[in-house]
């Protein structure tokens, strides 16, 4: 196992989606904040450029379509380990048609596919922690048990242990991995009770680190040949208080993201990009 963690954190490729217009009015949301279409997709754009300029990723970007306004949120209709992708069924119903173009996509890249068909099934990516050494599930409103059950067959090299998340839309709403063996968990109550469950579930010990918002807690690690440790987090400007706590992370290189028009719609960083390493020896 620790040879694979030794490759936590490699990527090769990301697939992202465009932002279609009906995010603004239709994308699930659970505050009533009004987006700003044009802020969203320069902020989209952004992110994609640190993925592909300064990162160095191969970038497939998927177009936006108008009959889906999530579909920028490409991480729930798939998780991929390895060589295997599943490709999911996400919870709301207006979101399952998201799992078409990704297939394709996923296909093209090689990877061997997994179909979660199971009608009494439903599991979005969001909910999804790998920690390179196993994964946790959180069981949500748009999670449940028979997901968890088919991703853990889909991935069968890692344990998976399943974690209520009582609040909030994804496990990873508030929490994320910061490098190996090291969880970014919000503050609230709730964050800190899952990591708990996450801890006392687990063989392996980790290291947390505290950010006073728990959407803050949503950051993307990399260890990138060249580049070393990355972790892409949300800027100053919107959670300058959790922004304090992760500067003080000196072995990694920080990059600030700024994501505040898609949080509106519940977006965090992790949840715009599907990260895949197609070379296994780097
Ligand atoms: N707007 C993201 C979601 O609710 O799935």
């Amino acid at each position: 196992m620790a040879g694979l963690l030794a490759k936590f954190g490699h990527y090769t490729h990301a697939v992202v989606r465009g932002i279609p217009s009906s995010l603004a009015t239709e994308a699930l949301r659970s505050s009533e904040a009004e987006v700003d279409l044009t802020r969203a997709r320069q902020e989209h754009a952004d992110y994609v450029e640190v993925l592909r300029t300064r990162l160095g990723l191969e970038v497939v970007e998927l177009p936006a379509d108008e009959a889906l306004p999530d579909c920028v949120f490409v991480e729930d209709a798939a998780v991929v380990c390895g060589d295997t992708a599943l490709i999911t069924r996400p919870g709301a119903v207006s979101r399952r048609g998201e799992t078409e173009a990704m297939k394709e996509a996923l296909k093209k890249l090689d990877l061997n596919l997994v179909e979660m068909t199971d009608e009494n099934a439903t599991l979005d990516g969001g909910d999804v922690l790998f920690t390179g050494q196993e994964f946790f599930v959180g069981l949500s409103k748009r999670t449940n048990q028979r997901g968890a059950e088919i991703l853990a067959d889909a991935f069968k090299d890692y344990a998976v242990s399943t974690v209520p998340v009582t609040e909030g839309l994804h496990l990873k709403s508030f929490c994320s991995m910061g490098g190996p063996g090291l969880i970014i968990i919000g503050a609230s109550e709730h964050a800190q009770k899952a990591l708990k469950t996450m801890q006392q579930m687990s063989n392996y010990r980790y290291d947390k680190l505290t950010v006073p918002d728990d959407l803050a807690a949503n950051c993307i690690y990399m260890n990138l040949p060249g580049k070393g440790h990355v972790l892409l987090h949300s800027t100053g400007d919107t959670f300058p208080e959790s922004f304090k706590v992760l500067e003080k992370l000196t072995d990694c290189t920080l990059i600030a993201v700024s994501g505040s028009e898609k949080m509106k719609v519940d977006g965090a960083l992790t949840c715009c990009s599907i990260l895949i390493n197609k070379k296994t020896d780097i």
